[in-house]
């Protein structure tokens, strides 16, 4: 192989800045360059003082800032999905805009975000992370989001390029379909946030792509994103999923994360220095990410952005306003929702007092604190509420909450914790909020051995234990428990993503001081515990599940109206490992129906990101979804179930009746590949093709709480657009917003059914709006196999106005352009 790539940074081309990049670029020697291509540590790029580039600073992630140096506290967004719910660009503005200040109050330059994978199958255990099932609503919704960051100053990097559907075998799996599912559904969200937004950066996922590892796969990284699409931006590796020098370097990826380890270094010295790879290639790479170092201000001396200058308040109300807007009212027999601010109401179920606000792995954050329902729903309620608990909904119990736990050397709610080397020094030593994420990056040395120490100032009957890979002694007052934990080797990052627990439980006396010794082992003494790996379990030990059961349903007999809170946990809404049922987990369903037997109305609100299983659709009068609610969720659950705040979301992924009753399943590859073989037929596009039954909720489904009257649609040319206008009439008794959604319906079974635009109006009652939405062109063309190109969609295509295919408003046939 001679000189690949060689040609590579006239794609560039010639812009002053891009000029002033080459010249630095050029004033490097070879290894200061290579250097530069590997990250210096987990989340930053070398400074190199000689160009006056500073240390470039990244962060997860989608739902909040979770810092470069974690664990610190940071804001908690709700969730993609349900942001997402809102269907709203200028929601995701609004969350960009969030995010932007949060990233540069922390010094912050690159977020790595937002996921714009789909959800294929309900089973993908990162759905959580990602706006949707549809290309369309998620590459807007996308480039709306990456604007507003970067308007601010701060960089983007939609990920997972390409075809990161899910997560078993994630870093092995070579993801199969053929080229016309991949442009037209699993490319368009990558495709519309490249052209509508211009990110400065992408990352190129774990996965392969029909063989061809997403960081080394030219034909992607250079053919499409460069060649086609004219994207310049800088191509970041996901974490570790470099395996190659040459190769990689070659196809198209410009930095390889983290560092200071990795496959390029050395190599590609060694490759330019013995004539295998032409230093052009190096060129490249570095002049963009130079261009990335000035857009950010790490270069050109601007410094980062202006501080946040966000007062709490505020961002409470916004962050409450995000929750409420996006919660979903799937169903609502007879009114029973909003609530009536005089009834008494039972408030049941463990998510009820313990809200699941985040999704697992590198999105997590820590925020500062979280309202859960139970607290949001009293603040508005007073002793008109009564909290019942419910049954158990994990298999792995959490670490301890701050309330139960004490730093004894501090005081303060928490835990201590000390990290020693080999050699016994003291690598950390301090005050930890949270019984978890505790050790982020030690300060040098291999860690050894991790003590951790915490009073339970009101002792009782306990559930203690501990979370990480290691040799455990646990000393609590008289007791003294021992237990290995290892990991099952079943998915890459357990250790970090799911480290395994163990515990046992203890009478303990008020202020008994809990004493964990953990060895971890020669084989994580090299390890660097990035996601915090360890944590301490302290909790009252749970009661037995039918006994909560019997419980919730006295307490939903004496009340007017019944609220089940039921949901997922970050064991099943998680990166790295995905789910095998979308079931409720534990005794869920059979505590809804208890529940419902006995009491006047029910409400349940679903919290989960993705789709669940509703065995009692038919025996509840309300149910209302409300993703994972980030820090305020409480209080907007709260606000939506009282009407404060119209919940207003229409659902972003189809909901199955059953397991199995969906385009696309199981997710585990066979011999190391999964194909596609729905192939553009995902989610509700599968669901109208009758690849899988009725679902039990489409796609866009939602009520909120207005009632919709529809006129004829009409649909017209505007210029190059087609423009389909429609009358809306809110019947309903108070202020709404309406989602108008337009499908093109093609005329054969060839072709599938899918979203081609939609708006939102606001409406008062009893008053009629005229909602106008622009077909969006990218959805009217079909990749041509054999010809290797796009062709327009015939003219003259069906186009259905509706709330979800479930309730379809009007049909109407698209004009044929003269
Ligand atoms: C995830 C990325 C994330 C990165 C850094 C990887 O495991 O797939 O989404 O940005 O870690 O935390």
């Amino acid at each position: 192989m001679a000189n690949p790539g060689a040609a590579g940074d006239e794609r560039l081309g010639s812009a002053p800045a891009v000029e002033a990049c080459r010249d630095l670029a050029a004033s490097l020697d070879l290894r200061t360059k290579v250097r530069l291509l590997t990250g210096s540590g987990y989340f930053t790029v070398a400074a190199e003082e000689s160009i006056g580039l500073r240390e470039l600073r990244m962060s997860d992630g989608p739902s909040g800032v979770r810092g470069t140096d974690a664990p610190q506290a940071a804001a908690l967004l709700p969730n993609a999905t349900l942001v997402a719910a809102s269907w709203s660009e200028q929601t995701a503005s609004v969350v960009g805009e969030i995010l932007a200040e949060e990233a540069a109050a922390q010094n912050v330059h690159l977020l790595l975000g937002p996921t714009i994978n789909l959800h294929r199958s309900v089973l993908g255990g990162r759905l959580f992370e990602a706006f949707s099932e549809d290309p369309l609503l998620t590459g807007r919704l996308a480039a709306a989001y990456v604007s507003a960051l970067q308007r601010r100053g701060i960089g983007a990097c939609p990920k997972h390029f390409v075809a990161n559907e899910s997560e078993t075998e994630r870093t092995t799996v070579s993801v199969e379909m053929d080229e016309a599912t991949l442009r037209e559904v699993y490319l368009l969200p990558f495709e519309i946030v490249v052209q509508d937004a211009d990110p400065w950066s992408i990352m190129a996922a774990y996965n392969r792509v029909s063989g061809v590892p997403a960081t080394e796969n030219r034909r992607l990284l250079t053919g499409v994103l460069r060649d086609e699409w004219g994207w310049n931006g800088l191509v970041v590796s996901d974490w570790g999923a470099t395996t190659s020098d040459v190769a990689s370097a070659t196809a198209g990826l410009d930095l390889v994360m983290p560092g200071p380890e990795g496959p390029w270094g050395a190599a590609l010295v060694n490759a330019v220095e013995t004539g295998m790879l032409a230093e052009s290639v190096i060129d490249e790479h570095v002049v963009r990410l130079l261009i990335l170092a000035m857009r950010t201000g790490v270069l050109d001396g601007s410094g980062p952005p202006l501080r946040s200058t966000q007062d709490p308040e505020s961002r409470r109300a916004q962050l409450t306003t995000l929750a409420a807007a996006g919660c979903t009212v799937l169903t609502n027999h007879g009114a029973t929702l909003p609530l009536d601010r005089d009834s008494r109401v039972a408030l049941i179920g463990r998510h009820a007092i313990e809200t699941v606000c985040l999704g697992g792995g590198s999105a997590e954050v820590m925020p500062p604190y979280t309202v859960s329902i139970a607290e949001g729903l009293s603040e508005l309620l007073g002793d008109r509420l009564i909290v019942a608990g419910g049954v158990e909904v994990r298999d792995r119990p959490p670490a301890a909450q701050p309330e139960v736990v004490t730093d004894p050397v501090t005081g303060r709610p928490g835990v201590r914790c000390v990290v020693l080397s080999e050699d016994g020094c003291v690598l950390v030593d301090g005050h930890r909020p949270a019984a978890k994420d505790l050790i982020s990056d030690p300060p040098g040395g291999r860690v050894d051995t991790i003590l951790l120490r915490a009073l339970v100032p009101l002792g009782g009957y306990l559930e203690v234990g501990g979370i990480g890979v290691g040799d455990w002694e646990i000393l609590a007052g008289d007791e003294r428990i021992t237990f290995s934990l290892r990991v099952s080797g079943r998915c890459f990052g357990e250790e970090a993503l799911a480290p395994p627990v163990s515990t046992a439980r203890v009478v303990m006396s008020p202020g008994t001081l809990v004493e964990a010794r953990v060895a971890v082992g020669p084989a994580f003494q090299a390890h660097r515990p990035v996601y915090g790996n360890w944590g301490l379990v302290a909790r009252s030990v749970p009661p037995d599940d039918a006994d909560s059961i019997a419980r919730a349903a006295s307490a939903a007999a004496a009340a007017d109206v019944a609220v089940v809170v039921v949901g997922t946990t970050q064991e099943q809404e998680t990166e790295s490992i995905d789910k095998s049922t979308i079931r409720l987990p534990g005794a869920q369903d059979a505590m809804v129906s208890a529940v419902a037997a006995r009491a006047r109305r029910t409400v349940v609100v679903v919290n989960a990101a993705t789709p669940v299983l509703m065995p009692w659709l038919d025996e509840v009068d309300a149910i209302v979804w409300c993703g994972l609610p980030g820090q305020e969720g409480g209080r907007g659950v709260a606000a939506a179930l009282l009407g404060d705040i119209e919940p207003a979301g229409r659902l972003v992924t189809t909901f199955p009746a059953e397991d199995g009753a969906a385009p696309a399943w199981a997710v585990t590859p066979s011999e190391g590949r999964l194909t596609y073989r729905e192939g553009r037929f995902i989610g509700y596009r599968g669901h109208w093709a009758g690849l899988a039954p009725e679902p039990a909720f489409w796609f866009g489904h939602g009520l909120g709480y207005g009632a919709w009257e529809y006129g004829s649609p009409t649909a017209a040319r505007e210029g190059d657009d087609v423009v389909v206008t429609v009358e809306v009439t809110n019947a309903g008794i108070r202020e709404s917003r309406e989602v108008v959604q337009v499908y093109v319906e093609p005329a054969g079974t060839e072709e599938p059914i899918r979203l081609a635009g939609w708006t939102s109006v606001t409406v008062a009652p009893g008053a009629t709006v005229t909602a106008r939405v622009v077909i969006d062109s990218r959805i009217c063309r079909r990749w041509d196999q054999a010809r290797g190109g796009w062709v327009a969609v015939a003219d003259g295509n069906g186009l259905v106005v509706a709330r979800g295919l479930g309730d379809i408003r009007g049909r109407v046939r698209a004009p044929r352009s003269s």
